[in-house]
């Protein structure tokens, strides 16, 4: 089993059980008398993985048939270019959510397609707080874009902002069954699964089936989000190892319940949110309470040698996946749903003691 106390952003902690789960699998799935690994997509087993998985989804964001799930190729940023060659057309207008280096990339990608509306922006602080929502969607727009939680500065959003008719399209890579959430707000969600749900690669996307209709140009089919929905996500090889592992992962959240991973991950992030608020040498990178994530907790020290302190206790007591992303520096804690009150409890003891 693994030996380190990891806090990585991604790919990140999964729970033992999955990884027994998957190990069993490796070496024989079900009767098959075949590996996970060797898989035909187009098998019935693998159809049988897709759409327990699908349901799955369904049940765990309470929703109905009026939306589609997808397993798509490509982890996250794929997404950031299937959804402006989607649905923005070249003369129309796309509005975005500026809230951190994800949602800016989110934007230029969709640049390539459209003209982008910058609604609201904190670039200017260093991403340090959400931006303001703008009081008014113009009403012109193909849909909006944002990020519900921003993973490399430790921003989450509480409340889904409205949008009126425009379609709401939200990035929850580092976010989605980390809380109790209204997903029937959003004309589209999507995440990249390497936190919550699974290993890299591939990207869960949930699109509501009148989406489809609003589709602006010819594409090649991969890049279809209608086209992949008639494929049922098997459109070329699929990526069955991944999708079985997100397939465990939502058994595994099912199991615990949206409600105990909840609790759990307020009671986490308090714990280290208090260690860092009460410390002299440590200093949070998001100051206004309202607006600190729950699943990445961002942070420096006040010297460098308690920078180089910090990191060799960790070291020493085998705790990984600390740094900060390359763009900010410091430190960032990831506390997704499979990274355990004790694993917190930890770091806690070397940040109290350093
Ligand atoms: C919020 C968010 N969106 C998108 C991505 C990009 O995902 P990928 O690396 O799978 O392209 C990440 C990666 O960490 C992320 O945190």
């Amino acid at each position: 089993m693994q030996t380190k106390i990891n806090f990585n952003a991604g790919p990140a902690a999964l729970p033992p059980e999955v990884l027994h789960e998957a190990a069993k699998a490796i070496t024989k799935y079900k009767k098959t008398g075949l590996s996970i690994l060797e898989l035909p997509h187009r098998g019935k087993e693998f159809a049988e993985i897709v759409a327990e998985s699908k349901q799955l989804v369904r049940e765990l964001c309470d929703l109905d048939d009026n939306y589609e799930v997808l397993w798509l190729h490509g982890g996250g940023r794929q997404q950031f270019f299937m959804v402006p060659m989607n649905f923005l057309a070249e003369n129309g207008s796309a509005g975005y959510i500026d809230s951190g280096r994800w949602s800016e990339e989110a934007l230029e990608y969709a640049t390539h397609y459209g003209d982008v509306q910058i609604l609201a922006t904190s670039k200017d602080s260093n991403y340090s707080h959400l931006p303001e929502w703008p009081a008014k969607v113009p009403k012109q727009l193909a849909y909006v874009h944002f990020t519900t939680n921003n993973t490399i500065y430790g921003t989450q959003w509480t409340n889904i902002p409205d949008t009126g008719k425009v379609p709401l399209i939200a990035d929850m890579s580092s976010d989605i069954f980390s809380r109790k959430h209204d997903y029937s707000r959003y004309a589209m969600f999507y995440a990249a699964v390497q936190k919550n749900l699974g290993t890299p690669g591939i990207a869960l996307t949930v699109i509501k089936k009148d989406m489809l209709e609003r589709i602006v140009r010819p594409l090649p089919p991969m890049l279809s989000y209608a086209a992949q929905v008639k494929e049922d996500s098997i459109l070329n090889t699929a990526n069955v190892f991944g999708v079985y592992i997100s397939l465990l992962m939502l058994r595994w959240t099912k199991e615990k319940g949206i409600a105990t991973i909840e609790k759990e991950n307020r009671h986490k992030a308090k714990l280290v949110y208090d260690a860092i608020d009460k410390s002299k040498i440590f200093t949070a990178h998001v100051r206004e309470k309202a607006h600190r994530s729950m699943m990445n907790v961002c942070f420096t020290a006040n010297t460098p040698e308690n920078e180089k302190k910090f990191l060799a206790l960790c070291d020493e007591r085998d705790i990984i996946g600390i740094k900060g992303h390359r763009s900010v520096g410091g430190f960032r804690v990831s506390l997704y749903n499979a990274v355990t009150v004790e694993a917190v409890e930890q770091l806690i003891e070397v940040i109290k003691n350093i």
